[in-house]
């Protein structure tokens, strides 16, 4: 058996079907552009059947990206498996992902299906994605509440209806690496029997244990592991796909097993998914974390000093951030500014570059110095240019301790120009204020999160918005060295992306 384990990537299916963390086409297309570069094996690009915005998505990744498999996933009904490969035809190596719920109280609550009619299906679905491609994974949903028997026979039979791919999800993250060790062990020994195919794990962290038992499932005979980027998922979320791959990096000793993932490409990934979602990071998240290189007690420091290794067991440059001292200011050219982004691992073409070398030229007239995590602002604002049906033109406010906060906001609505002033509690309150008397919304502020980005007095602060409006929601970011502009950027970009969900409201309602 080989030692190569495949990363089967669902930040764009599984990942983002959690709550405040969907994402429009072209965020879609632009995550798993990183994705692509990552260097994972497979992109679940989505779930065709579910809407228009992820059919559509599904299909311009499969015609544009090149390299790893795309998948799409789809129930185990003709209606679902056509809509699939619909999106996924033009992919140079499109899969078929059906799933169907094997337990007990999925079957009989869910499904109100008998088990041997769930087998049946499960067969006629595997038959029937055959008739489009050979690259057919089968997942029995909910598998570690099921029976093992009938797990074993129902993958015994999707196998011999030519499933390629057999995977066991803990669906609702309830089992432990010693179970889960046996349960896979077990399936692999009754699979094998019938035919050589390869078996994937994914596993959900409701307590805690997806990356343990995804560990435990490789080292009982699973060749593909399932999980997200920064473990975004249902719930609890996926594995975490940097903690496994840094795992079997650092491990080897412990599991002699390894993935093509390209680690200096983690970080970038990352930080690209919390921009674009607007949800960040937890400080202590293990590898991507932003404490997840700092030492703060004093004999911790000193350790480090002395050698790095007594306190750290990654380097930061080892999953892409940056080290450096090198800092850009406002004397740096477009050629520095060019070799520094591609030192981060981005590269531009000649428009893109001058897009962000007018951006940075800006940020470092106001900023003596330019960080790497600036440019990282500038380069992800550069990747989510986008339709945009609100553009903020200006704002203006005042403000003191003897003074009513006023503000004076200009927007374009649909390229028509609009101008309005709001009073309010703070300069932030008065800017918004205005921007509502503007569009009119209903919509109402959710949640509000300022941090900087980085440090000092002039650092880059970054506004991060919730906002919702009859049922939907949308996040916004803004970032400026000026927090009130900053919280103006925010608002509106909230309101771009509400539109665009508004346009793809069909979202239909599934209960996986
Ligand atoms: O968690 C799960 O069971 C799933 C399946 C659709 C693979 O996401
Ligand atoms: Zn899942």
């Amino acid at each position: 058996m080989s030692n190569k384990v495949q990363i089967f990537d669902t930040t764009l299916r599984d990942g983002e079907q959690a709550p405040g963390f969907s994402m429009n086409v072209d965020e879609k297309i632009k995550l798993a552009h990183h994705l692509q570069k990552l260097n994972v094996d497979v992109i679940e690009a989505g779930f065709p059947i579910a809407s228009e915005g992820d059919f559509e998505a599904v299909s311009e990744i499969a015609k544009t990206l090149k390299g790893p498999e795309i998948a799409g996933l789809a129930r185990a009904n003709k209606k679902d498996i056509a809509r699939a490969w619909e999106a996924l035809k033009y992919s140079q190596k499109g899969r078929i992902h059906v799933f169907i719920a094997t337990s007990e109280i999925h079957m009989r609550h869910k499904l109100r299906m008998e088990p041997e009619e769930v087998l049946e299906r499960a067969v006629k679905s595997v038959e029937f994605a055959r008739g489009f491609t050979d690259n057919v994974e089968f997942s029995a949903e909910d598998a570690t509440r099921s029976d093992p028997d009938f797990l074993a026979e129902i993958f015994t039979e999707v196998v011999k209806a030519g499933a390629k791919i057999i995977n066991i999800p803990d669906t609702v993250g309830y089992t432990t690496p010693d179970e889960f060790t046996k349960l896979v062990r077990y399936l692999k020994e009754k699979i094998s029997k019938v035919k050589d195919v390869l078996i994937s794990v994914h596993c959900h962290n409701d307590l805690g244990l997806a990356v343990a038992n995804t560990i435990a499932g490789i080292k009982a005979g699973a060749r593909q592991v399932e999980c997200t980027i920064n473990g975004i998922g249902e719930r609890a979320g996926n594995a975490s796909l940097e903690e496994i791959v840094m795992i079997l990096n650092i491990r080897k000793d412990v599991v002699d097993c390894y993935t093509d993932v390209d680690p200096k490409r983690i970080y970038p990934t990352s930080r690209t998914l919390s921009l674009i979602t607007g949800i960040p990071v937890q400080p202590n998240k293990a590898i991507i974390g932003r404490n997840a290189f700092a030492h703060e007690a004093g004999i911790h420091q000193d350790g480090v000093l002395k050698e790095e290794t007594t306190y750290e067991i990654i380097k930061p440059e080892d999953i892409g951030l940056s080290s450096s001292t090198l800092v850009l200011g406002k004397h740096s050219g477009r050629h520095a500014l060019k070799t520094r982004l591609k030192t981060l691992g981005y590269e531009f073409s000649d428009d893109e570059l001058n897009r962000i070398f007018k951006k940075f030229k800006q940020l470092a007239d106001k900023k003596k110095e330019v960080y790497d995590e600036d440019l990282e602002v500038l380069v992800a604002e550069e990747s989510l240019r986008e339709y945009k049906k609100y553009r903020l033109d200006s704002v203006n406010f005042a403000s003191g301790s003897n003074m009513i906060p006023v503000a004076t906001i200009q927007i374009k609505i649909d390229g028509k120009p609009f101008e309005e002033v709001g009073c309010g509690d703070g300069p932030v309150d008065a800017v918004y204020n205005a921007i509502e008397k503007i569009v009119k919304g209903k919509c109402k502020l959710t949640r509000f999160i300022i941090s900087a980005i980085t440090s000092g007095s002039d650092a880059l602060g970054e506004v991060t918005v919730h906002i919702e409006e009859e049922g939907l929601s949308s996040i916004g970011r803004g970032t400026n060295t000026d927090i009130v502009v900053a919280s103006a950027e925010a608002f509106i970009n909230a309101l771009n992306r509400l539109d665009v969900k508004k346009k793809m409201t069909q979202k239909k309602e599934f209960n996986l």
